[in-house]
């Protein structure tokens, strides 16, 4: 099985304004100077370049949080894939789950933005995920299934692992409850065959658990076979929580 390089990525949500990403950075640099992991900073449009010019010679991978899949128009308040990769940007969160909510992002809007990433050169970090509802309903399966095929439709097999996949039960999201490590990993290792079914080099792709994780349950997460890194939202707003969950990736 191909060694798959841990991807930790701190989704900053509408956190942080220039000054407050550049000392994050500042803070942050020292305490990951050794690391072999990729470490993902997903930053405010507004704060990328200042994220960008601190990275430089070292570990850390800028991303955007959302991006239009068209590469210029009449789409006001939107950017597309073109203007991130100018700023020396290399990825980008897409189908985060507070966009599908509140932001009326869809399956299908999903399935023209990552094909546009890759296009453009851009890492996708497609996020996946369940409501509660379809948990206690007992579909989780099914979700995940039908928000992978929809989203991916576009995408050539040989490409598919290029794409980094993040595993977000939406219930986990922000409220402190965590998946277990086992619910955690039985989703990713569904994901990772749904992706094989379609063709993917499965092994090589890196499957991410985001919802709550924290320093105190980083480690158990990430020990699990098929979880290969994590999306953070709470707490990746400070550096030396990041850090900490930086280091429980091995
Ligand atoms: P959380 O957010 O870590 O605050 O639960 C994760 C995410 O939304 O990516």
């Amino acid at each position: 099985m191909p060694e798959r390089t841990p991807y930790i990525a701190a989704n900053w949500k509408m956190h942080k304004t220039v000054a407050e990403a550049a000392s994050f950075v500042d803070a942050l640099l020292p305490r990951i100077a050794a690391t072999q992991h990729d470490v993902v900073i997903c930053a405010p449009f507004t704060a990328l370049t200042a994220v960008v010019e601190r990275r430089y010679g070292t570990a850390i991978k800028v991303a955007a949080q959302n991006m239009h899949e068209e590469g210029s128009g009449a789409y006001t308040g939107e950017v597309s894939a073109q203007m991130l990769v100018e700023l020396d940007v290399e990825a980008v969160v897409l189908g985060h789950s507070e966009r599908r909510q509140y932001f009326n992002e869809t399956d299908e809007a999903l399935a023209a933005k990552v094909p546009a990433a890759l296009a453009a050169g851009l890492e996708p970090i497609l996020c996946v995920g369940e409501s509660e509802e379809a948990r206690d309903a007992d579909q989780t399966e099914a979700v995940l299934e039908r928000q992978l095929q929809t989203d991916l439709a576009a995408v050539e097999s040989s490409a598919l692992a290029e794409i980094v996949i993040a595993y977000e039960p939406i219930w986990a999201i922000g409220t402190g409850r965590t998946a277990t490590p086992e619910q955690a990993q039985e989703a990713c290792a569904f994901i990772r065959d749904v992706l094989r079914e379609r063709g993917a080099a499965a092994d090589s792709v890196r499957i991410l658990y985001g919802g709550s994780v924290k320093p105190a349950n980083a480690a158990e997460l990430l020990s699990q076979p098929d979880i290969d890194g994590a999306l953070v939202g709470g707490a990746s707003l400070d550096p030396d929580e990041f850090a900490q969950i930086v280091e429980a990736a091995g």
